[in-house]
């Protein structure tokens, strides 16, 4: 039991001891058998939970095998919860609502999005488009509800390395229904809706900044667990309306080897903490080679300093991604959903636990995706 309170409901974002969701705990010899109610049936996100479970019962010294199995909460059990949480809601304003949001902005809401998280980077190429994607992929599997927005005007490539192509149009409540990828991650970029999507879009900064925010809330994103936002490099228009008009619950930094200078990391870095957005962490892409032959690893920039440089700018390290070749050619095809690797699935869950864990602290609790109904 005291090994199940560090495990969060992906949905709630509570320990699911505090949320009275464990049932029943056998334990025969080494063997530990689990039983676990669900708020909603056939939640999709059960097996997340489920292997959260199992891993957090695997790290006790002794236990050989673990058995997780399911059950649904009666209706009276989840009012009971519902009232618990609602009770728990803190109608404070956020934190972030101090100083450092650009004076006269409107900061738009939240609706029904959990986390909306920006993926920033100093220098362009680093692969932020890339993260973004695979991250969005990654928490797909899992069987979140996930969209992409790409704040990205002049490069946009979020529709392209996620394979969605048409016009989005407007639904019956008036927003603009995004696409949705064959996984079902929602997409919303500009050049599906320019006319001519390899127009070079030069538009002065107030222009950026309305498009950015109809891409935002002229869309009618639903309820999501995830809203990443692809950004261009560096700290222009685009990225500083992004951190003034979106409600953001953080950033992911993402760097590669060739950043000259920690410099470059770390102007992105500040316009963050200016910004009073938290920083969620720094990846580090194209960190190394892994032979395809021979599987040794090639240091093609040096010594990869991705985690040297979130210490020194005081940041948790997520992980770095080596340089693979099935990255560029998915990318290419439009089929990044179909990349995986443990690396990425370790980021991936990194995010999702501090994700779950600034939400929490902002809305203490508040089942924000409560309506979330499995689509698949
Ligand atoms: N780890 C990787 N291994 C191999 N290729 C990669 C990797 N990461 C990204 N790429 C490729 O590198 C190129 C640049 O990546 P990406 O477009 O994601 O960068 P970006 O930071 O979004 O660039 P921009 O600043 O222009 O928006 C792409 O062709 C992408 O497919
Ligand atoms: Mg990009």
């Amino acid at each position: 039991m005291e090994q199940l309170r560090g495990v969060l409901d992906p949905e709630i974002g509570q320990s699911i001891v505090d949320l009275n969701m464990v049932r029943d705990i056998t334990i025969s010899d080494s063997n530990v058998n689990v039983k676990i109610a669900l708020t909603i049936a056939h939640c999709p996100l059960a097996k997340t939970l489920q292997a959260d479970v199992e891993n957090a019962i695997r790290k006790v010294q002794g236990v050989s095998s673990v058995n997780v199995e399911t059950t649904t909460m009666s209706k009276k059990e989840l009012e009971e919860l519902r009232l618990k949480l609602q009770a728990a809601t803190n109608p404070s304003p956020s934190p972030r609502s101090g100083p450092g949001v650009g004076a006269g902005i409107e900061r738009l809401g939240k609706r029904g999005i959990r986390s909306i998280i920006a993926v920033i980077s100093g220098k362009g190429g680093v692969g932020k488009s890339f993260v973004t994607s695979m991250l969005a992929s990654e928490l797909r599997r899992r069987g979140y509800e996930v969209g992409v927005l790409d704040a990205d005007l002049t490069g946009p490539s979020i529709a392209k390395v996620l394979g969605v192509t048409g016009k989005p149009v407007k639904g019956p409540g008036g927003g603009i229904v995004p696409l949705r990828t064959k996984t079902g991650i929602k997409v919303m970029s500009i050049n599906l809706v320019l006319e001519d999507p390899s127009m070079p879009v030069v538009w002065r900064g107030p222009i950026v900044n309305s498009v950015i925010r109809q891409l935002y809330w002229d869309v009618d994103w639903g309820d999501l667990h995830y809203l990443l936002v692809d950004l261009p490099p560096g700290t222009s228009d685009a990225p500083l309306t992004v951190f003034q008009s979106l409600p953001l619950d953080g950033v992911i930094v993402v760097s590669s080897p060739q950043d000259l200078a920690s410099m470059i990391v770390s102007k992105a870095v500040n316009m963050a903490k200016k910004m009073n957005v938290p920083i969620l962490g720094l990846v580090e892409n194209m960190s190394y080679l892994k032979c395809p032959r021979c599987g040794e690893r090639v240091n093609l920039f040096g010594e990869p300093k991705g985690e040297k440089l979130a210490i020194g700018l005081g940041l948790p390290f997520l992980g770095a991604v080596p340089l693979d070749p099935a990255i560029a050619q998915l990318s290419d095809q439009g089929r990044i959903e179909d990349y995986s690797s443990p690396i990425i699935a370790e980021i991936a869950d990194e995010l999702r636990t501090r994700a779950t864990r600034q939400v929490e602290q902002l809305t203490q609790g508040l089942p924000i995706a409560w309506s979330v109904e499995p689509s698949r």
